[in-house]
């Protein structure tokens, strides 16, 4: 499947490159429109995090498929499908197929399922998102043929400092509000 001056190797990198700044971004976008600062955004900012992590999704059923037909590098569909199966990196292919069983939990819970498990079950599958999001770092930094290098090193730690960032904003946030609320409690007699 290799596209005139473009190898499938190459085509294999960026389509894990662009799902690698899918997934930050829709997880940034979700972190993001529950703080204060976004609370009339929420409505667009939660569309974002939706549309952008299905286009995740997407672009890693095309990476997935480009590994299967590659010549080079021979993934069988059993091997990408069934963790740890694999002879090419083992261990780095199997984290990425975890991940993307567990993005894609997180994504068809979210859009079709989320009536029927309830917002509490709902929102503890939601959680796995956590989880895929380190594994697909891992899996990146891990298979990744010049990780060691500045730009890439510029690449996977900058999605990590963007979200660790978020996170810790978010948890200071909800730590300031609980503070505001024991406070008022206390004032009213
Ligand atoms: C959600 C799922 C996945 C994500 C987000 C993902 C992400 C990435 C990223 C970011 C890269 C670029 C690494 C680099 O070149 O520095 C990459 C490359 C690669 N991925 Fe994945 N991947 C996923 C699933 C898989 C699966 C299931 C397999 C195979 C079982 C796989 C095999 C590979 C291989 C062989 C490379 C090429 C590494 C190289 O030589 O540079 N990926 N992936």
């Amino acid at each position: 499947m290799d596209v005139p001056f473009i190898s499938n190797w190459v085509l294999i990198r960026l389509s894990g490159f662009l799902a690698y700044f899918l997934f930050t971004f829709s997880i940034s976008a979700g972190l993001l429109s529950r703080l204060a600062v976004f609370q009339k955004k929420r409505p667009l900012m939660n569309e974002l995090h939706q549309t952008s992590g299905w286009a995740g999704v997407l672009t890693v059923i095309f990476h997935m498929i480009l590994l299967w037909r590659d010549r080079f590098v021979t993934y069988t569909l059993g091997e990408i499908f069934i963790p740890f199966f694999s002879d090419h990196a083992p261990l780095a292919s199997g984290i990425g197929t975890i991940c993307f069983y567990l993005f894609l939990i997180v994504f068809v819970t979210s859009d079709f399922l989320m009536k029927r498990l309830g917002k509490n079950l709902w929102r503890k599958i939601h959680l796995l998102v956590i989880p895929a999001w380190i594994f697909m770092v891992l899996h990146g930094f891990l298979i990744g043929t010049d990780s060691n290098l500045p730009w890439a090193a510029f690449l996977y730690g900058g999605g990590v400092f963007l979200v660790v960032t978020i996170m810790s904003l978010r948890y200071l946030e909800s730590y300031f509000n609980s503070l505001a609320d024991k406070n008022d409690a206390k004032k009213t007699p």
